[in-house]
């Protein structure tokens, strides 16, 4: 079997998975939990992930397809981001679980203060820090704001779960905690599917 193949059996188990635990237990923080520890032990098998068979990123960063499924359902990626990337707190509007296979990424998580009432604007409070780097991921609900941040020499280079597509994405809102602003990205959950 080639790698490619062993590679496509593995990335087909862990949806598999992802799906029995949201059948069993729904999308709660300990779903995500363990969502999270079954991609760290995808991401330690980096046998299966040469980095010959993933074009690095032109600039900054870049998501590469492992399996997106049908029907509006998860998209699994391998994503590499090249030192210096950075990004404001922002906030998918869908959960997702992260996994390093090489390099670091600073994830700075925040909590949004205001009430919402005044359109484009809002404050955000920073409530915590975590550093993915291999052996290590992440986890995120719906509506958790991250920044993020490469850090060191090093591209960061890791796997992703998201509970929808790159393509079908909700909203995403950015917020910039110097103007106390917010603003939001147009929604692609009525597009075609791809
Ligand atoms: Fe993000």
């Amino acid at each position: 079997m080639s790698i490619a193949e062993k590679r496509n059996r593995a990335c087909t188990k862990l949806l598999a998975d992802v799906h029995a635990i949201v059948d069993k237990e729904g999308i709660y923080p300990s779903a995500l939990h363990e969502m999270k520890l079954k991609l760290v032990a995808l991401a330690k098998r980096t046998e299966l992930f040469p980095l010959a068979d993933f074009a690095m990123p032109v600039a900054q960063g870049r998501n590469h397809p492992l399996l997106v499924e049908d029907n509006d359902g998860l998209g699994l990626y391998l994503t590499i981001s090249l030192p210096g990337k950075e990004a404001a707190p922002h906030d998918h509007g869908i959960w997702c679980v992260n996994a390093a296979l090489a390099g670091r990424e600073r994830h700075q998580l925040f909590r949004r203060t205001d009430d919402g009432a005044t359109p484009g604007r809002a404050t955000v409070l920073k409530v915590g820090e975590v550093t993915v780097e291999p052996g290590h991921g992440m986890a995120m609900a719906d509506h958790d704001i991250h920044s993020t941040m490469v850090l060191g020499k090093e591209p960061a280079i890791g796997l992703a779960v998201y509970g929808y597509a790159l393509t079908r994405f909700p909203s995403v809102s950015w917020y910039l905690p110097q103007f106390g602003s917010v603003r939001t990205t147009a929604s692609r959950r009525h597009a075609p599917a791809a």
